[in-house]
């Protein structure tokens, strides 16, 4: 391939993030926006490694193969509940990928001669970002798949750990820097992937999102690090483009928590208050209710919203509550959705289960609109969600979820509320709106109770 042709290859591949993330901003034009990113990778590895000229065609081919059946099973068989995870291991990979590419960059030069300042700035930064991702995100993936206990362990003694290892962290890159040699390297190295370790072991809980939104960022970072030593521009494109936008999903998540970045890694969500106990909360106040009970005051209904959450997912209603919003249109009764912004187990997940039942995105309102719009709503069914509908994050400065935004269901005239049991959501905490006396609680499975819901609905 001639050069020119190769740096027109890396062009087109970071056009192509850059479409493919603009893209990835609205749910309508999401799915595109994923293919032409998808795309843009597909150029950069072709383009990469024929400008490098690392292996043959036919070995390049088998790989893209085997890269694309293990994608594809990936994508088949991974539940969208476990999605956290598979991103948590994939930020890992990332970092592994930099930290590696960095050491192996890092000895070539210094077999040659001394590393100019640029490569061994780079090299500090790669290094040291890419293990704090790697063993993050590893301890990350035990969290989210329940191999380690998943909350948070507030520790004063790691905190000052924290605080020592990210100091000679920094010295030690001084030092690579001022002195490149190999040992520098390996201490780096060795320190950081501790550090990692010990900067990820005391979040959890509600946490762990920004947590995974944020080692997404750190493992651009580092990925952009290493194209500064290999001298790859769109390596440093692409890795400055997930770094920016991972650090702005950070950001987002933070807000809608309530947290600022500092008390999510430094704080934990138990130490922030005191949650209220179930029993004083619930006794003899929850009313129960029956498919029957909510389709009558459906069938009265002018104005119905529905909320979604984790529990939508892991009961897999989605479908269910499509043939439950159709009959209601039917009826002309107007349905909304309402969607908070860190509903179920990762971003926009809600808006993935919605959109794969083909609902259209116009009626999928965000908590800033659907809010002010509760006071004349007749019904809002609450389907598996809990913590994002807790009136306790409004009202009681003491909870643990305090300051936190919600979606305001218990100002509309009734709420029916879909869950199994009165167990408690993420956060751990009771929920006063299951006991509140506009609420009906329908305990059984989302799926199933919605179903039932649309069958009464029907012989009315
Ligand atoms: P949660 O507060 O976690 O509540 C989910 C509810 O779903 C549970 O109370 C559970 O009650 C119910 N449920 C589970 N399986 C069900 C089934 N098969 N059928 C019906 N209900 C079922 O969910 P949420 O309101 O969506 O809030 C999300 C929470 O997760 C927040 O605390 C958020 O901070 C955190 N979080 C968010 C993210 C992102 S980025 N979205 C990532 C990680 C954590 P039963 O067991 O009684 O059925």
């Amino acid at each position: 391939m001639s050069d020119d042709l190769i740096q027109l290859g890396y062009l087109a591949a970071a056009v192509l993030f850059i479409l493919g993330l603009r893209g990835l901003a609205r749910p309508r034009t999401a799915v595109r926006g994923n293919q032409l990113g998808a795309l843009g990778m597909l150029v950069a590895v072709v383009v990469t490694l024929t400008d490098q000229q690392i292996i043959g065609y036919g070995t390049l081919a088998a790989g893209l193969a085997v890269g694309a059946v293990i994608g594809g099973l990936l994508a088949t068989r991974v539940q969208m509940t476990g999605m956290p995870q598979l991103v948590a291991l994939f930020n890992g990979f990332g970092g592994a990928a930099s930290l590696l590419v960095a050491a192996a960059g890092f000895v070539e030069v210094l077999d040659v001669d001394d590393p100019d300042t640029q490569t061994s700035v780079a090299t500090a930064a790669a290094l040291a970002i890419g293990a704090v991702t790697l063993t993050g995100s590893l301890v990350a993936f035990a969290k989210l798949q329940e191999l380690v206990g998943g909350g948070a362990v507030p520790s004063p003694v790691l905190r000052v750990t924290n605080i020592a290892l990210t100091l000679a962290v920094v010295g030690l890159g001084i030092g690579l820097v001022a002195d490149p040699a190999r040992w520098w390297m390996w201490a780096l190295m060795a320190v950081a992937l501790v550090l990692g370790i010990t900067l990820v072991t005391p979040i959890g809980g509600a946490d762990m999102p920004v947590v995974i939104a944020l080692l997404n960022s750190l493992s651009g970072l580092a990925a952009a690090a290493a194209g500064f030593i290999l001298d790859n521009s769109l390596l440093i494109i692409a890795g400055s483009l997930v770094g920016a936008s991972g650090f702005l999903l950070t950001g987002i998540m933070c807000r809608a928590m309530n947290r600022t970045l500092t008390n999510v890694l430094f704080g934990s969500i138990e130490a922030g208050g005191v949650a209220a106990d179930a029993d004083e909360v619930y006794a003899g106040r929850v009313t129960s209710s029956t498919a029957d009970d909510v389709a009558l005051l459906l069938e009265t209904a002018d104005r119905v919203a529905m909320i979604p959450g984790y529990g939508m997912a892991v009961a897999q209603a989605q479908h269910a509550v499509r043939d439950l919003t159709r009959a209601l249109e039917e009826r002309d009764v107007e349905v909304v959705f309402g969607i908070h912004p860190v509903a179920g187990r990762m971003p926009g997940h809600m808006n993935v289960l919605l959109a794969e039942a083909e609902i259209p995105y116009e009626q999928l309102l965000e908590m800033d609109t659907i809010n002010p719009t509760f006071d004349r709503t007749d019904v809002v069914i609450v389907i598996g969600a809990n913590d994002v509908v807790n009136p306790e994050a409004r009202e009681n400065p003491e909870s643990p979820i305090a300051g936190m935004p919600i979606l305001d269901v218990d100002r509309a005239r009734t709420v029916v509320v879909v869950k199994r049991s009165l167990s408690p959501g993420f956060a751990g905490i009771p929920n006063p709106l299951f006991a509140a006396d506009n609420t009906l609680m329908l305990f059984g499975d989302g799926r199933g109770a919605v179903e039932d819901m649309t069958k009464a609905l029907a012989e009315l």
